[in-house]
């Protein structure tokens, strides 16, 4: 079964907006983790705009107790490295994303960061921590990333999810099939996410043993979108109902 990660840094994002604790990012998740969800991912960037280092630590906690999965993702740095050293989550999945990006937008290029990522990934084994590298589904290279020891590998799924349903998409759906194949048979594992969402999810899964996707814009939008009649409702009625 592909284990369900939410990624929060989208609730992370509105409650920087306001500079109060609403919405809670780690009720949000508790949320997420009642409901069926398997893990919780969060992605601080290195200006912290969305997701801080400090929800880490109380994250880690909320999933210990529930027997869930985090998976801390982004850009090692000696600061990311840190806190991911402090917490300990699950998972940490390692992206080549620059300080200015605005979203993760393409994987490791193993042949000129692999010397990079080696003691990193290492250090990560030695404290129990599984690892992950976002990757290309087009890197003919993905299975470098077992003999640099990373566990696992994140297919970034952002071209799958931009041509889903047009016939450019299937055979881009097959280079996913080629790379999650090339990389199980290097002994990796094999994990997905970006852009993934209600419509465009059930058809990659199709893939065989994809082990975790995690998903985090599309789900807040769809969460949004779910709720509006329900809210909106209540709104009207209240305006409706109690002004003169
Ligand atoms: N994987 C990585 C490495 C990411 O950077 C992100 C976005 O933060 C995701 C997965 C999730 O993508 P989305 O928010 O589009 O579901």
């Amino acid at each position: 079964m592909t284990l369900l990660s939410i990624n929060i840094n989208k609730i992370a994002l509105l409650r920087n907006s306001r500079g109060r604790n609403d919405p809670d990012v780690n009720a949000f998740a508790m949320r997420c983790l009642d409901l069926g969800a398997g893990g919780i991912t969060l992605h601080p960037r290195q200006d912290q705009r969305h997701a801080r280092y400090s929800d880490v630590g109380k994250l880690k906690t909320l999933c210990q107790l529930r027997g869930a999965e985090l998976n801390v993702e982004g850009y090692p740095t000696p600061e990311f490295l840190a806190v991911v050293h402090q917490h300990r989550p699950t998972q940490c999945t390692l992206v080549p994303d620059a300080a200015e990006q605005l979203t993760s937008d393409h994987g490791w290029d193993l042949h000129k960061d692999g010397e990079f990522l080696r003691p990193i990934l290492a250090e990560l084994k030695a404290l129990g921590i599984r690892s992950s590298l976002f990757m290309d589904y087009d890197n003919v290279d993905i299975h470098l990333a077992k003999e640099i020891g990373a566990d696992r590998v994140e297919l970034y799924t952002e071209p799958y999810a931009e041509h889903f349903g047009t016939a450019q998409g299937e055979i881009i759906l097959q280079g996913f099939f080629a790379a999650a194949k090339r990389a199980q048979y290097a002994g990796l594992g094999v994990n997905a996410g970006h852009d993934l969402n209600l419509e465009n999810l059930s058809a990659f899964l199709r893939i065989p043993n994809i082990l975790e996707v995690s998903i985090g814009h599309a789900a807040v939008i769809e969460c949004i979108e779910s709720g509006v009649a329900h809210v909106l409702k209540q709104y009207t009625s209240i305006c409706y109902t109690h002004s003169p």
